[in-house]
Parts: structure tokens; C-alpha cells; sequence
């Protein structure tokens, strides 16, 4: 039976290919195509949603975003007979640019996740003005790694930085969690995370952006 979701990863650094392989039972194909990225042009046959999870600046969650996205999205669908959603893992670095228009030339939107840091707004705003905009694809700045116990200010003055470049963003925020942290290293994505509290709220983060970005089948 064909997945309904597929996660491939363009990033060299190949962070996303360790974690996959810790994972028991991965909710969702998943393949390293760095060497190879020209591979990628099949998918614009397959009738599914192509997403691009991008931003040159390093750790800001893309690889975290992209593996716990795809395996919500997984879940939601379930059984879907065929491919619906390709979540796109892409490098966190100038040097690796190629790789990523390379991914933009097949997608269909673009996610940003950027921690609310003054230290992000450049290299994101670059991102966006030199990689994201020329391609005339529709875009969202997703706010992750935000620690609720810092209070609002750094999620504001974010919000206001990002209001006043003019640049869409998603009402859901991805809070911190050492849950997602630790995750990689247990194995997990946060669909196979424990039915406790902290978890809870962890995982709620991820089903609340597919409901904010639609990708929930038929709802
Ligand atoms: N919401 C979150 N809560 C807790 N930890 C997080 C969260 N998002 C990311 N992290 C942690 O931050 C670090 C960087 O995240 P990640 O590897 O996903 O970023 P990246 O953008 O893919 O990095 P790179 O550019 O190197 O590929 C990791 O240790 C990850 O576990
Ligand atoms: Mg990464």
C-alpha cells in the first residue's frame, strides 16, 4: 500500500536520515536524496502536495518540523491508497544553496520554522528575499522553539519584526519541549510520544499546524 506521506531529506549534514533510522515502525516513507536531488522531479507526477521546509540558517528546526510534521500528517490520513503530502527537509547552510532552489523547483509551498531570536531575523529574511520570493511560491514563517516559561516579549517583538518585513506566518507557534530534543535520540517522532502531559502539549503543537495548514485530508 502506498504511504500517504513521503519525507525526503536534501541536507548533506544527514541529520534526518539518523533520526529515520532510529525510528520502529516510520509513519511515512522516507528517503536521503542529497547526492541526487534531480531525483526529486518524479515527484511532480505524483499528484501530491510537494513542502519545502527551508531556512539558511542553521538549528532553527527544520529537521524537527519536518519529521514530526510528515508523521502528523501521516497519522491524520492513515491509510490513503495513494501519495498525498512529500515534506522536504533542506540544508541549514549558504554553502548548500544549490540544493535548495533545487527542491524549490518542485514545490508547492514553502515553510520557514525560526526561533523567536533576534539572531534569525536575518538570515531568514535572506532566505526569504533571495530564495523564496523570486520563485513566486506561496510561503509561512512558523515560529518554533519558543519557551512559554520566557513570558511573551520575545514572541511579540518576533511577531512585530516579522508584521513589519511584511512576511506571512502561521498563527500556530511549536513550543519548546526537551521532549523534541530527546527525541531523536530515543527513536520518535511525536505521534509515538507517551500519553502524559508534557507530551501531550508537545505533540498538540504538530496536529494544531496541519489543521492551521490544511493538510488533514478532506477537512
Ligand atoms: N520545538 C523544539 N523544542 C525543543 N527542541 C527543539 C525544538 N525545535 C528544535 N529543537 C532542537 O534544536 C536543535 C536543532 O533542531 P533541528 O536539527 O531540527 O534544526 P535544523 O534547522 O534542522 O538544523 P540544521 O540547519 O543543522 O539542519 C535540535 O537539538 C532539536 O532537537
Ligand atoms: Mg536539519
Amino acid at each position: 500500500m502506498q504511504a500517504a506521506v513521503y519525507v525526503v531529506s536534501i541536507d548533506p549534514q544527514a541529520s534526518t536520515v539518523w533520526w529515520a533510522n532510529r525510528i520502529t515502525d516510520l509513519p511515512f516513507d522516507f528517503s536521503q536524496e542529497h547526492e541526487s536531488p534531480e531525483h526529486l522531479a518524479v515527484l511532480k507526477d505524483t499528484g501530491a502536495k510537494v513542502v519545502v521546509i527551508a531556512n539558511q540558517k542553521g538549528g532553527v528546526g527544520k529537521t524537527t518540523v519536518t519529521l514530526n510534521l510528515g508523521a502528523v500528517v501521516a497519522d491524520i490520513l492513515k491509510v490513503s491508497g495513494r501519495l498525498r503530502y512529500v515534506f522536504i527537509d533542506t540544508p541549514g547552510s549558504l554553502q548548500d544553496e544549490n540544493l535548495l532552489l533545487e527542491a524549490l523547483r518542485y514545490a508547492h509551498e514553502v515553510i520557514l520554522p525560526m526561533p523567536p531570536e533576534p539572531l534569525a531575523f536575518d538570515p531568514t529574511g535572506r532566505t526569504i528575499t533571495k530564495l523564496i520570493e523570486p520563485t513566486g511560491l506561496p510561503y509561512r514563517v512558523l515560529l518554533n522553539n519558543w519557551d512559554p516559561r520566557d513570558g511573551m516579549t520575545d514572541l511579540e517583538q518576533t511577531r512585530e519584526y516579522i508584521a513589519a518585513q511584511g512576511w506571512p506566518i502561521l498563527e500556530s507557534v511549536v513550543r519548546r519541549y526537551k521532549v523534541h530534543t530527546r527525541a531523536s535520540a530515543e527513536g520518535k517522532v511525536v505521534t509515538q510520544y507517551e500519553d502524559n502531559l508534557p507530551y501531550c502539549k508537545a505533540r498538540q503543537d504538530f496536529y494544531r499546524l496541519a489543521a492551521e495548514l490544511g493538510y488533514c485530508g478532506d477537512c
